[in-house]
């Protein structure tokens, strides 16, 4: 398939990385164990939490991964927040910021001076259903198949370029809980392998539009 053809780029140093946590961290766990097995050419710099109560810090201190919590909550100001997460990415300058169920909004600013260099996943078949409960609220609805999107970030909130979906058809017998069960073993799939197209320079973006193999595409490819 195109997907095994992309497997044989090389490009010699790894992509130096940032990745941003708010919560349980199966997506970082399912980046983690990719690049355990040496299937994705990253070298993951530092992972960041907003939340000091996320259990993906312990999966990053288990991995040997150097973190750091910015409490949200420690900060009065919120802007305060925001500048001090960013500083500490701008700092490192990483050739990739990976979001991976990062619950905050990056400022246009940092999502300007990152351009392309951002991914994030987020649990619909975008541009359907941007922002949050996006199960329970495609259940109220009378769509046919649900999923989770791979895209970059822009100043946009979920809107920028899509990269990558998994998708499930959804099943009469389906609850928010176990739909997003299913969901998120697409997600596993779909991330890393999406950060693996990144990182061996299969994947980026150009003039706000995703480009794939050097091709632009205006429709994300799609896993089922
Ligand atoms: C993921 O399913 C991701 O799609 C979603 O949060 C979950 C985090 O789970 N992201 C968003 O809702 C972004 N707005 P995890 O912490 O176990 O990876």
């Amino acid at each position: 398939s195109n997907y095994s053809q992309m497997k044989e780029l090389d490009t010699g140093s790894a992509t130096s990385t940032i990745i941003l946590i708010s919560g349980y961290g199966t997506n970082l766990q399912a980046i983690l164990d990719e690049v355990a097995n040496n299937h994705l050419p990253i070298q993951i710099i530092l992972i960041l939490s907003d939340n000091p109560q996320a259990h993906g810090i312990r999966r990053a201190k288990n991995a040997g991964i150097p973190t750091k919590i910015i409490n949200y909550h420690g900060f009065n100001n919120k802007a305060d927040f925001h500048l001090t997460m960013e500083e500490n990415i701008k700092k490192i300058d990483p050739d990739l910021v990976i979001l991976a169920g990062y619950m905050r909004i990056l400022s246009e600013e940092f999502c300007r001076q990152f351009k392309g260099k951002i991914l994030n996943i987020h649990p619909s078949l975008l541009p359907k259903f941007r922002g949050l409960n996006t199960y329970q609220r495609v259940l109220d609805s009378s769509d046919e198949f649900h999923g989770s999107t791979v895209h970059f970030v822009t100043e946009e909130l979920d809107s920028g370029p899509l990269v990558l979906q998994y998708r499930t058809k959804i099943k009469t017998t389906d609850d928010p809980k176990q739909l997003r069960k299913r969901v998120q073993l697409g997600e596993y799939q779909i991330y890393p392998m999406a950060i693996r197209w990144f990182a061996e320079g299969f994947l980026k973006m150009i003039k706000g539009k995703t480009v794939l193999n050097g091709k632009r595409i205006s429709k994300p490819k799609i896993l089922e």
